[in-house]
């Protein structure tokens, strides 16, 4: 059945141009409203831009221009990227316009009338950049905790909202809605925030002007995140009875980063329980990216800009680079060359060759027509299992181990290619039943691999779709299963959908002789990688090891439980994706290596402290081991 389905995603400060971090919000929205579109819901995706406040004021001041010039000049910059990126929003809301301006004086009133705000006076730090009031407590060496910058001193007559009342009722619903602030990781930080117990909150300012008045008292302007949270509402038309604010609200999530999950999970659900309104079902709260280890930012110059990347390797490649290479939910680390080496690995490699060589078999053996529909084989359980996967992940937004799965169809085909070798059945003519039922699979697998990938890369799954003679309405839930394709569909000849790149370091300047000199990394995949020195290599606690215990993770087809003895007074416990590759009772005894000093994680709640080294083989992981015997505990060099 349909259903109505809202997300959205933060509205960007105009003060600053978008960056990387921009990007991986907005795309991560888009992936998730398209899956949602794709499987039959009513969708209402919302972005834009957060105009008001002293940031904004102060840097349109610098520039020697007003704030709506500079909001109108960065909001182009924002709607531009969205374009390139293909992002698939409803709707971009501008807290400038009037529609919102209504929304959060009547959100106010609607509070006010409640006895939630009060008028006294402020005093305490205050710090612009982060548009956050914060007490002495909060303080580091009297820097901003968040930007390290100094805070300013502020008193001041402000309205409070009366934040305090709000405490108890909030950790009640956080306990009785498991999902309602995701990861759960973040959920416990909430937690523990909020039993620390709640300040009543100052919601306006007089020190500036730009902003929206606080009702009845135009010598006060609305505290820029009691403006900013409320887009979610005017976007619907609220207060007015609109049709669109019953059918989306409460809104299914808010995707937000790490940085502002407190006004998200704090704030905003203490306003709407003062409005009587319900609250959002989830706020999914994703990690950081950094450069080079270190927190991105304008003034280290250190920014990675998403239109370059869209210009250098396309709008496709970027999207599923930036959701398959960390978790969501995680932080990770940039770098250009990680981006070519999934380019020309994933893409270029493991999905543009299955597409160029089954086409082309198919065009060799079968006339370019399909075959009639084959309703068993291995591909078909595995394209089932993994259509299952992906709506678990995707419903989790966990797209990197919705992508894994993806993957791990793309693989079983190329492998599938392999064994069954087409080229060899074409020659013996008693075979040519099975050479029809081989080439069904494979093109029927391009056809669920297309649908799937379609939400993260939605130019190659039309150009897929196109060489598959695909028909109108093809990217839909009742598509999404084994059987679809008719005999005698006719199908082009890939022209490879991901040709391979080179990464393109800047140009840069040669000392010896004072002009740009391009430097070009060779296209292997093996030295896409940056050189890195002994002292880094030497930074890996690398260790022989020997698998002592192994047993499967519950409920997880990938995960083993390992208990490596690496020397130590007790063994290691390192949990490893290979139970496609092995059975547990395949391991103990074997010499593995073993990298000790990676931080601990939890993989499906289990406690991982390291990693088994593997490379992918012929089928599947492969397990790397000594060409001899060794003490366990002995570092690799
Ligand atoms: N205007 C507020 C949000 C108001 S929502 C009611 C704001 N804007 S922002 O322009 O600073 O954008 C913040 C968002 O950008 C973060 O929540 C996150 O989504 C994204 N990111 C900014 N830098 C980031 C990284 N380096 N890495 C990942 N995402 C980050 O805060």
């Amino acid at each position: 059945m349909s259903k109505n389905f809202y997300i959205t995603t933060p509205i960007y400060y105009v003060n600053d141009v978008p960056h990387i971090g921009h990007a991986y919000t907005t795309v991560a929205a888009d992936v998730t409203s398209r899956y949602r579109r794709m499987m039959g819901d009513r969708v209402f995706f919302l972005t834009g831009t957060d105009e008001h406040g002293q940031k904004v004021e102060k840097t349109a001041a610098a520039q020697g221009i007003t704030p709506s010039e500079l909001a109108d000049r960065v909001v182009v910059r924002f709607r531009d990227l969205w374009k390139k990126l293909n992002i698939s929003n409803q709707d971009f809301i501008r807290t400038t316009e009037p529609r919102h301006h209504n929304a959060v004086q009547a959100l106010w009133k609607t509070v006010a009338e409640k006895g939630d705000i009060y008028q006294g006076e402020y005093e305490d730090w205050y710090c612009t950049p982060c548009e956050t009031f914060l007490t002495e407590l909060q303080l580091t060496g009297g820097k901003c905790p968040d930007c390290g910058r100094q805070p300013e001193r502020l008193k001041e007559e402000s309205y409070f909202f009366r934040m305090s009342r709000y405490g108890e009722k909030l950790l009640k619903h956080i306990e009785e809605h498991p999902d309602f602030i995701q990861p759960t990781s973040r959920r416990n930080e909430i937690v523990q925030f909020v039993r620390g117990g709640l300040k009543d909150l100052s919601i306006s300012r007089t020190t500036f002007s730009w902003g929206i008045p606080v009702p009845g008292n135009s010598r006060h302007v609305v505290y820029v995140w009691f403006d900013a949270l409320v887009n979610y509402l005017s976007a619907l038309g609220y207060p007015g009875d609109q049709e669109s604010f019953r059918a989306f609200w409460p809104a299914d999530i808010h995707v937000i980063g790490k940085d502002i999950l407190r006004f998200h999970a704090v704030y905003w659900p203490a306003f709407l329980m003062a409005a009587d309104l319900p609250l959002p079902k989830q706020i999914f709260s994703h990690g950081w990216w950094t450069l080079k280890g270190e927190k991105m930012s304008k003034s280290k110059g250190n920014v990675v800009d998403p239109s370059a990347m869209v210009e250098r390797y396309g709008a496709d490649p970027f999207r599923y680079f930036l959701l398959r290479e960390v978790p969501f939910g995680q932080d990770g680390d940039f770098s250009e060359s990680a981006l070519v080496g999934r380019f020309n690995s994933d893409l270029a490699n493991d999905l543009g060759n299955l597409f160029s060589r089954v086409t082309a078999m198919l065009a060799k053996y079968c006339g370019g027509k399909t075959p009639a529909p084959s309703h068993e084989g291995k591909l078909k359980e595995k394209a089932e299992a993994v259509i299952r996967d992906v709506d678990r992940y995707m419903a989790d937004l966990a797209f990197s181990r919705a992508l894994q799965e993806i993957w791990g169809l793309i693989n079983a085909a190329n492998r599938f290619v392999d064994q069954q070798a087409p080229w060899a059945l074409a020659k013996d003519p008693a075979q040519a039943g099975t050479l029809e039922h081989v080439m069904y699979d494979l093109v029927e697998t391009l056809r669920i691999v297309t649908l799937l990938i379609t939400p993260f890369m939605p130019d190659t799954g039309e150009k897929a779709a196109s060489i598959l003679g695909l028909a109108q309405g093809w990217c839909q839930r009742d598509l999404l299963s084994w059987g679809k394709t008719p005999e005698g569909r006719r199908i082009s000849v890939a022209e490879p959908l991901f040709p391979r790149v080179e990464q393109t370091v800047p140009a840069e300047k040669t000392e010896s002789q004072g002009r740009k000199k391009k430097t070009e990394r060779p296209e292997s995949e093996h030295n896409a990688a940056e050189e890195i020195t002994i002292q880094d290599f030497a930074r890996m606690d690398l260790r022989a090891g020997v698998i002592r215990e192994a047993e499967a993770v519950p409920k997880s087809d990938r995960l083993i439980r390992l208990q490596v003895d690496i020397g130590g007074a007790e063994p290691r416990q390192v949990v490893a994706g290979i139970a496609q590759s092995y059975a547990p009772s395949d391991l103990v005894g074997k010499g593995v290596v073993v990298l000790a000093n990676l931080k601990p994680t939890r993989l499906m709640g289990v406690e991982s402290c390291g990693m088994v080294l593997a490379v992918e083989g012929e089928k599947g992981l492969v397990l790397l081991n000594m060409d001899g015997p060794v003490v366990p505990g002995k570092r690799v060099r």
